[in-house]
């Protein structure tokens, strides 16, 4: 399975703006949605703003020098739109009382008002062209970039959804099984290496105790740690997410990484030394082909595999039920509809 990922981004890189077309030639094992609809620099070909991605990377430059924080705010909000069941279509932008941002899952997202400044921006420079969807595609590319990933290329074109409903919301527990979680990431037309791939943005950013405390004291009912959990790493965490705590405090995913926001392959070190915060990474030795996956990835020598296939999921999931030509919007104000 790895090798025939390798093979994929190999034809890829050789073919470079013939991406799309190439996933399609050669067989996945999960087919996405043919992403051909959408356009290598679609707002430069279609000179409705040429330099729309220009406007939006220097803005990114600008809240990363200012806040490193903001690539593990944009990856977990480009996730949460793309991943809900209506898929990449600006819908967690929306404001409203049943929108998905509203979700219990998707308590503590952040990243919005950056993103209402990127398109302040583009509105002033070319009104009412650039989608919202597509300004949270790349800006999450280019400060992912920032942080040490590739600049893997986003294609372009999508239009905004009209409408959000907080049932869209299909995001699992992080505690569940690894077979939970890949049912999960194939029922969004994603496969196993998509998903041991993008759960390793996990090496940076935090998470809120909340997400971890039936780990740390009643793992999957048992009324005991997660057995799987090292010892050292368990008594640290039960100190910082203290089982009656009025707060909710957060710790960091990859506490080496993750306090100063680099993209790196520490995330698959610590899951083959029992030393994963969320319980969806720790699973992630459970599986054969994920613990591959991490064995691969893990060590210095691997982490420009796990860079090109950061690159390619990343474009896989940001190509999901996609809204192009005539459907949805270009929303003037991403907090809602025109
Ligand atoms: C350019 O964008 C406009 C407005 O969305 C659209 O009507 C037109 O068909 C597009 N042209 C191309 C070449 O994609
Ligand atoms: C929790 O228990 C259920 C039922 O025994 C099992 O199917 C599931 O895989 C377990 N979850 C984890 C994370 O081990
Ligand atoms: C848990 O982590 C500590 C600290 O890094 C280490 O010394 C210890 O050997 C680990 N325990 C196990 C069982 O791997």
């Amino acid at each position: 399975m790895m090798r025939e990922r390798r093979t994929r981004w190999l034809v890829l890189s050789l073919v470079g703006l013939a991406l799309m077309s190439c996933l399609c030639s050669v067989k996945a094992e999960n087919t996405l949605q043919p992403p051909v609809k959408l356009i290598w620099h679609y707002y430069k070909l279609n000179t409705t703003c040429p330099d729309a991605e220009t406007y939006i990377k220097h803005q990114v430059k600008l809240f990363w020098q200012k806040d490193k924080s903001i690539t593990a705010k944009f990856l977990r909000l480009l996730s949460a739109d793309c991943l809900s069941k209506n898929g990449c279509d600006g819908s967690i932008l929306l404001d409203g009382r049943n929108s998905e941002k509203n979700a219990p899952q998707n308590q503590g997202l952040e990243g919005f008002e950056e993103i209402d400044k990127i398109k302040i921006v583009l509105e002033d420079r070319c009104p009412g062209v650039v989608s919202c969807t597509d300004i949270l595609n790349l800006a999450t590319r280019d400060a992912a970039h920032l942080a040490g990933a590739p600049s893997y290329p986003v294609y372009t074109g999508r239009r905004d959804c009209l409408r959000t409903s907080i049932d869209a919301v299909d995001f699992p527990s992080p505690s569940i099984s690894w077979q939970e979680g890949l049912a999960y990431f194939e029922s969004k037309s994603l496969d196993v290496l998509d998903m041991a791939t993008l759960l390793g943005a996990h090496s940076m950013g935090k998470t809120h105790c909340s997400y971890i405390k039936d780990r740390l004291y009643n793992f999957n009912g048992t009324k005991k740690p997660d057995p799987t959990m090292n010892k050292s790493l368990l008594k640290e965490l039960q100190k910082k997410c203290p089982k009656k705590s009025k707060t909710n405090p957060t710790v960091n995913l990859t506490p080496k990484s993750g306090n100063d926001y680099q993209f790196t392959g520490l995330y698959y070190s610590k899951i083959l030394s029992k030393k994963a915060v969320l319980g969806i990474d720790q699973q992630l030795r459970f599986g054969d082909d994920t613990m591959q996956i991490a064995q691969e990835f893990a060590p210095k020598s691997g982490f420009e595999d796990f860079r090109r296939s950061f690159a390619l999921s990343m474009s896989r999931m940001g190509n999901i039920k996609v809204l192009t030509g005539k459907d949805g919007e270009i929303r003037r104000n991403c907090r809602r509809r025109n």
